[in-house]
């Protein structure tokens, strides 16, 4: 028996080992795209299964497994509710207390963004741990914002080492043990600092630095609420609210005012996108931005609503649904040395497919107002 004991902390070492090394060569490998076997099509082996359950801790390629994991093939019924597979023909369930893992090989300083599926499977309010040793996050997976039932996420963080376990722990405790959200499709990206530029004295005014969109995927990665020391994927925008997201959307599917990349308030008036900017107390500014629609179908009467010091705008947007855009500005003067710009939606809006929608915000600017015209030569 402690023979036998021996020989498995062995072989872990072994693969400790291997692991390692195969890090080291790969340091500085990841720029974007899918993680390794990140969509899950790569199967356990029949003899690591029981039923839809996982059984082997390393029978999934690529990943580690801990806790009640199920494989689920598209088709898949529980009941009579069909089982949403994301993307391809395999995902994974993760039951309570669940967790799946995988090493990732990173540059530690650099900034990293996560972007995965999930859907939840049972009517209940379902959250995601997600940890990039030594980051944690929570990501709430609570409200279904597609018409499709699942939605693709992104979770941001700092790397801290070279090799860092990226963990996804289903930290629910329900009666149903198998009762917990499917994910699917991870991809990872480095965050750039976007240029600052001495027009503007908002940084990634544009949006264009953002998380990784997969390319084939065309309903948009969700950027979820966060604590204020986290990172933020759309840095150094970050999300405030309670659980509601914004969505991130790309030019190859949506129509986007200026550059490759927008953001689509689709949570009203709970989740608002917010940056602070350097300001002199009692010099006037200007806030501009774009707002428009998607192009996604979302019909109705949309509105924009922002906030800088004691300033605020209402801009009010007739959506058709086919795109399109208007630009905004907000005079306002600063009152300390740090001003927070704030844009929410003012409504909730829905396609008739039951999609989440709102407007579109994008080339947001912010300048100092000179009073004396030399410096406008
Ligand atoms: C498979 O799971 C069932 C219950 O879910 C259990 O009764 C059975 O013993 C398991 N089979 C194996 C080989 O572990
Ligand atoms: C993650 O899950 C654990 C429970 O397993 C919980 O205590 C913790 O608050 C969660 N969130 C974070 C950010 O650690
Ligand atoms: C999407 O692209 C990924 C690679 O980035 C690929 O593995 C996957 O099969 C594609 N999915 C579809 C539905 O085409």
């Amino acid at each position: 028996m402690k023979r036998k004991i021996e020989m498995v902390q062995s072989t872990g070492c072994v693969r400790l080992l291997l692991l390692v090394s195969v890090a080291a060569q790969s340091a500085s490998a990841i720029s974007y795209g899918l993680l390794p076997n990140g969509n899950f099509e790569e199967a356990p082996d029949e003899s690591q299964m029981n039923g839809t359950r996982v059984t082997g801790r390393y029978a999934i390629p690529k990943w580690e497994i801990s806790g009640f994991v199920e494989y689920i093939g598209s088709g898949q019924k529980q009941g009579d509710m069909l089982l949403p597979v994301p993307e391809g023909a395999y995902a994974v369930r993760q039951g309570n207390e669940a967790s799946v893992r995988q090493r990732l090989a990173l540059t530690p300083g650099m900034h990293y963004s996560v972007t995965f599926s999930a859907t939840r499977t049972c009517a209940q309010s379902e959250l995601l741990n997600i940890t990039a040793t030594p980051e944690i996050g929570e990501v709430p997976i609570q409200t279904v914002y597609t018409s499709s039932g699942w939605d693709s996420y992104s979770w941001a963080f700092k790397g801290k080492r070279s090799d860092v376990s990226l963990i996804v722990h289903n930290p629910g405790v329900t009666d149903d043990a198998a009762c917990g959200p499917l994910i699917d499709s991870f991809g990872i990206k480095t965050l750039q600092s976007p240029p600052s530029t001495n027009d503007n004295l908002l940084e990634n005014g544009g949006f264009e630095e953002g998380p990784y969109i997969f390319p084939n995927t065309s309903w948009g990665v969700l950027v979820p609420p966060m604590d204020e020391d986290d990172y933020s994927p759309l840095s150094p925008w970050t999300i405030l609210g309670y659980t509601k997201s914004v969505k991130y959307v790309d030019a190859a599917h949506y129509a986007v005012p200026g550059g490759a990349r927008a953001v689509e308030l689709v949570s009203g008036m709970e989740a608002a996108l917010v940056q602070e900017v350097s300001t002199v107390p009692g010099r006037s500014y200007r806030l501009e931005f774009s707002v428009g629609d998607a192009g996604d179908g979302c019909v109705g009467s949309l509105s924009v609503q922002a906030y800088a010091s004691r300033g605020s705008v209402k801009v009010p947007y007739e959506s058709q649904g086919t795109g399109g855009h208007s630009r905004a500005s907000l005079e306002f003067t600063a009152t300390s040395k740090r001003t927070r710009v704030v844009f929410v939606s003012m409504a909730y809006t829905m396609k008739p497919d039951g999609t989440l929608c709102g407007p579109v915000l994008d080339d947001a600017l912010v300048v100092a107002i000179h009073s004396h015209r030399r410096f406008l030569l």
